[in-house]
């Protein structure tokens, strides 16, 4: 018997970085998958696969590495035994032979949601594998406290979103509502290459609040009042308004330092080619921008984002978040 989780990516339109310290955020799934596939193995060991990275290593129950393919196996796949760990626990199993693998068609670290879906789709496989299958609130709250070992203050933003799936309004570790949409967006995305820890970007932001409190106030509510806007006119399919929109939300994600020299070139590309509006999404400091288009300027768009130096990620809104199932082998 094989469990496999299939999970999406996701943007976020409106709102990252302020909605850590409790701000709202918009944001939506991408039909880009990462599929997780769980398996019982005869031996007492968790073998973690990345077929998309072409990485191996097995740990012992209690978290030794025992073989790896290389040096670089160990770091990049101990997260996803971490995973397997807390979440046997959580259902009260024992460590035991499992095989785990992951196949990614996520960029890592860019802003669209790998770590989370890697995540969120190893909880739901494993749990159906072994008969304890979660509800999505669970799956959401185990992911959530696992991203919080992985750096301090996340606001659960990515893993709501690939487990509920669809466009929703997120806010203080919960759903606040999932908008129907009938005409999603136009967007492109472009990927700057640079990957960077979303960690360290939040650090920043959370000094800023800390340090500069009333400043801090006055940016953190003019980006709430852009979040209001955006939930406005994507409830009414005015997505002609979200240019402007995502526009003022680039200038105060720059204004609290989250933004880069790289992302801003490929933005103001897009902006001269037409582009309704376009701002960084996820953590900054590189990783992916969005632009938002007509469909007369798309293809316009689209190539001058490609020419500042971006590879586009082609991808379309997706309604659906985690899904699983059972096959036998
Ligand atoms: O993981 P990323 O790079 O997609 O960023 C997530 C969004 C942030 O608001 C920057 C962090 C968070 O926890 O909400």
């Amino acid at each position: 018997m094989k469990a496999i989780a299939v999970c999406p990516a996701k943007v976020i339109l409106f709102g990252e970085h302020f909605v850590v310290g409790g701000n709202s955020a918009l944001a939506m799934t991408i039909d880009l998958p990462t599929v997780v596939t769980a398996e019982r193995s005869q031996t007492d060991h968790v073998r973690i696969k990345s077929e998309s990275l072409r990485l191996e290593a097995t740990f012992s129950a209690d978290g030794n590495l025992t073989e790896s393919s290389d040096l670089k196996a160990e770091s990049t796949l101990r997260p996803i035994f971490e995973v397997v760990a807390f979440t046997l626990k959580k259902i009260g199993h024992s460590t035991e032979g499992f095989t785990i693998s992951v196949k990614s068609s996520v960029p890592i670290g860019m802003g669209l949601g790998s770590s989370a879906a890697t995540a969120v789709g190893t909880v739901s496989a494993l749990t159906a594998l072994l008969n304890s299958p979660l509800s999505k609130e669970e799956v959401f709250e185990a992911a959530y406290s696992l991203e919080k070992m992985v750096h301090g203050h996340p606001s659960g933003v990515d893993q709501a979103t690939i487990t509920f799936g669809g466009m929703i309004s997120y806010r203080n570790g919960t759903v606040e509502s999932t908008l129907e949409i009938s005409k999603p967006p136009l967007l492109i995305i472009g990927n700057t290459g640079q990957r960077r820890s979303t960690g360290e970007f939040v650090g920043k932001v959370t000094k800023l609040r800390e340090t500069r409190a009333d400043e801090y106030r006055k940016i953190a509510s003019e980006a709430q009042a852009i979040s209001d806007k955006a939930l406005d006119a994507l409830r009414n399919g005015r997505n002609e308004s979200l240019g402007p929109l995502m526009n003022e939300n680039q200038r105060l994600l720059e204004l609290v330092g989250v933004s880069s020299p790289e992302l801003e070139r490929l933005i103001a590309a897009a902006r001269s080619a037409g582009a309704l509006g376009a701002k960084l999404t996820g953590g900054g400091g590189g990783g992916c921008m969005i632009a938002v288009a007509e469909t007369a300027t798309y293809e316009k768009v689209s190539q001058a984002i490609q020419a500042a130096g971006a590879n586009l990620i082609p991808s379309n809104f997706l309604r659906f978040g985690v899904e699983t199932y059972l096959r036998e082998s």
